[in-house]
């Protein structure tokens, strides 16, 4: 059994981690902390909690959690997470980092992106980008994974066959995505109140969202020699979880539909959380919602050399903390389902 933390554990990811490590077979909740100087009970914030359970979110030194705890997940806003990160590791534990702090190689794209330098370059060449369906040998060896972004795993996971396979053009990509309000996190702002959401719905950042070089990033790992640049506009849905994106290419020259729909068999038939629907079904937010799963539909149009994939997550959980504790059991030996399909 091992002995877990979570930093960071009143947020949404947070609070998310919460209910799946009190339920994982595998766990024992070490540490839940908070900046805040009050004791929060757990079961104040995530309801369903095993009867009996009295688990208390508390201010908590790092050491204390290095010293106490084998696997320490880290849901802290981006750039405040590196320095935890850094601290951390002297104790030699498995850290995985929910934040995007150490999911971009070039730390030229992360200042760009997320406004500031990064403080603690050497340890990026240890991290691990989390995402199992493409990085899973590596993330069994990783003591830090850099646990994907929400609409980074909707998009990538959408668009792997296609890009491994070789099937579309990698300069024609379009990503057209729609998130729920809790993507956002739990502080308030003025564009994700409820009054400014409720019976609304727009586009933000239109191709400026700080998601996009990690899309291209891992898309281009995936192409091996050449570039993949995807054009992305993300949008605020007036619902709490959920992503759907719809993505579209041009298929190279010859692709027929049999060959997409034999990549996306090839590539996600034996992934435990990839469900793939074929071609003409497409899945919906309410498939997802509270799974850890990507449920995935193509349709091909020969004629004019176009495939159309929807991709829906909940992205609080294969979005963010359910693939982080996916990434846990593949790093720990469990069964990759473990503690998560309940
Ligand atoms: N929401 C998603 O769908 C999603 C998906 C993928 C990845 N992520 C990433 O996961 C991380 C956590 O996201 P979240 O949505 O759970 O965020 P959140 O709801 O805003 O929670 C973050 C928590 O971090 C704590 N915290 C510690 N230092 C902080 C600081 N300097 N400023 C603000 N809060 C601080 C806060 O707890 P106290 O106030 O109690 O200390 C807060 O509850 C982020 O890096 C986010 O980008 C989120």
């Amino acid at each position: 059994v091992l002995q877990c933390s979570v930093v960071g554990a009143t947020g949404y990811t947070g609070a998310e981690l919460i209910r799946l490590l009190a339920f994982h077979p595998q766990v024992k909740i070490a540490h839940l902390t908070t900046r805040s100087e009050e004791k929060i009970k757990a079961s104040t914030l995530v309801p369903g909690l095993p009867k009996g359970t009295d688990y208390v979110i508390q201010k908590t030194s790092l050491k204390k959690i290095g010293e106490d705890s084998q696997v320490i997940f880290l849901a802290l806003p981006h750039t405040t997470a590196m320095d935890a990160v850094a601290a951390l590791r002297k104790y030699d534990r498995i850290i995985i980092d929910l934040s995007a702090d150490f999911r971009l190689t070039n730390v030229r794209d992360f200042k760009t992106w997320y406004g500031v330098s990064h403080q603690h370059k050497a340890l990026l060449k240890h991290a691990v980008y989390g995402l199992p369906e493409f990085y899973r040998h590596k993330i069994r060896q990783a003591q830090l994974i850099a646990n994907p972004g929400c609409y980074p795993t909707s998009v990538i996971l959408g668009l792997l066959p296609l890009v491994r396979e070789r099937l579309i053009e990698f300069d024609a990509i379009i990503a057209d995505c729609k998130s729920g309000t809790s993507g956002a996190g739990k502080k308030l702002s003025m564009k994700s109140h409820f009054s400014e959401v409720n019976e609304n719905f727009n586009a933000y950042k239109v191709n400026q969202h700080q998601h996009t070089p990690e899309m291209n990033q891992v898309l281009s790992d995936a192409a091996v020699r050449e570039k993949v640049s995807v054009t992305f506009v993300p949008h605020l849905l007036p619902v709490t979880r959920g992503i759907l994106s719809t993505l579209y290419a041009k298929l190279r020259q010859g692709v027929k539909a049999a060959h997409v729909l034999k990549a996306y068999e090839k590539h996600y038939h034996s992934e435990p959380f990839v469900r793939f629907y074929g071609e003409g079904s497409f899945p919906s937010l309410r498939e997802v919602q509270y799974t850890n799963f990507c449920d995935i539909g193509v349709q091909v149009n020969e004629s004019n050399g176009q495939v159309i994939v929807i991709s829906a997550i909940d992205n609080l959980l294969k979005g963010a903390s359910g693939q982080a504790v996916q990434n846990m059991n593949i790093r720990s030996g469990f069964a990759e389902d473990l503690g998560l399909l309940n």
